[in-house]
């Protein structure tokens, strides 16, 4: 069955597309358990996301089954990591809030003390989560003359080198920061990892920049923390529930709120779309994965 154009599916339409399939391609909406693989049947050879992050997916299923999963890592790295940029400026800025204003024609004159907010260059950056995108991200902010703090599940002596970065732990990266941009990948372990008590001990100043999985981050505590300001600002791409964003954001001061448009730009998706091809092409020639998920999931929280 061939279906272009319109690419939303419904759960019933995706177990009637997947059906005898020996390939599945599928993105961050779709999710694979159990169900669409009996489904599919025991021709199955690989799921191919069309993305990096592989959470939709239950790789233990997979697993159990000989079906390969692969992701579309590198491509989307500077995509991603230029959109976390983007956010941690705007947030900072407060870019959302001054141009919403001026479209409301609530701007009247230039006022030195109108509009005033903390300032990126000179920051203090910390980066939860240094793999691709968050070393990327760390190398962009490095030209605002900022000090990095990392944390990650191993050290990096190679980027602390080159960034001057420092490893610390996810509290002294909070207490510290001035800039919080979130990296890490979704899992079990990472939910919620900034939460009530995380932001309990970020600076009133602190702008949260979060561009990886909406779970990571718990959407009320920070809602909560920026209407209590002991959080300046928020700048968000994804959420828990998408593509539902929940009310106490929308309604929160100084948030800036994106649809989970990390990757997209056109050189990204493309880039994407030619790796999924020759993943599965590969692999239905038995010439295995190029970028193959690894069949562990990683349930290490980060530190
Ligand atoms: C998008 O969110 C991705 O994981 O590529």
């Amino acid at each position: 069955m061939v279906r272009s154009g319109n690419l939303t599916a419904t759960r019933a339409e995706i177990l009637q597309l997947v059906s005898g399939a020996a390939a599945i391609v599928s993105d961050v909406t779709v999710c694979i358990d159990e169900e669409v693989l009996n489904r599919a049947g025991e021709q199955l050879k690989v799921v191919a996301n069309f993305a990096v992050g592989f959470d939709n997916i239950d790789l233990d299923a997979c697993a159990v089954r000989g079906v390969v999963v692969t992701n579309t890592p590198g491509v989307l790295t500077a995509a991603t990591a230029e959109l976390a940029v983007a956010l941690t400026l705007a947030a900072t800025r407060g870019l959302s809030q001054a141009e919403a204003e001026l479209r409301a024609g609530r701007w009247s004159t230039w006022d030195p003390s109108a509009y005033c907010t903390p300032q990126v260059s000179g920051a203090t950056v910390g980066v939860i989560g240094m793999g691709r995108i968050g070393t990327e991200y760390a190398r962009m902010m490095k030209v605002f003359g900022t000090e990095i703090l990392y944390c990650s599940r191993s050290p990096k002596p190679d980027i602390a080198g080159t960034l001057d970065a420092q490893r610390v732990s996810v509290p002294e990266l909070l207490s510290r920061a001035d800039i919080i941009s979130v990296h890490v990948s979704a899992s079990s372990s990472n939910r919620h990892l900034i939460d009530a008590d995380a932001l309990a001990l970020v600076k009133p100043m602190a702008v949260l920049v979060n561009t990886s999985r909406g779970s990571v981050v718990d959407s009320q505590a920070v809602a909560t923390a920026l209407r209590e300001q002991r959080l300046w600002g928020a700048g968000l791409d994804v959420y828990e529930f998408e593509p539902s964003v929940p009310r106490e954001l929308l309604e929160a001061p100084r948030a800036v709120l994106l649809p989970h448009i990390g990757s997209a730009t056109r050189p990204a998706r493309d880039d994407m779309a030619k790796l999924v091809a020759h993943n599965v092409v590969s692999i239905l020639q038995g010439q295995g994965a190029v970028t193959p998920v690894p069949c562990e999931p990683r349930q290490t929280r980060v530190k």
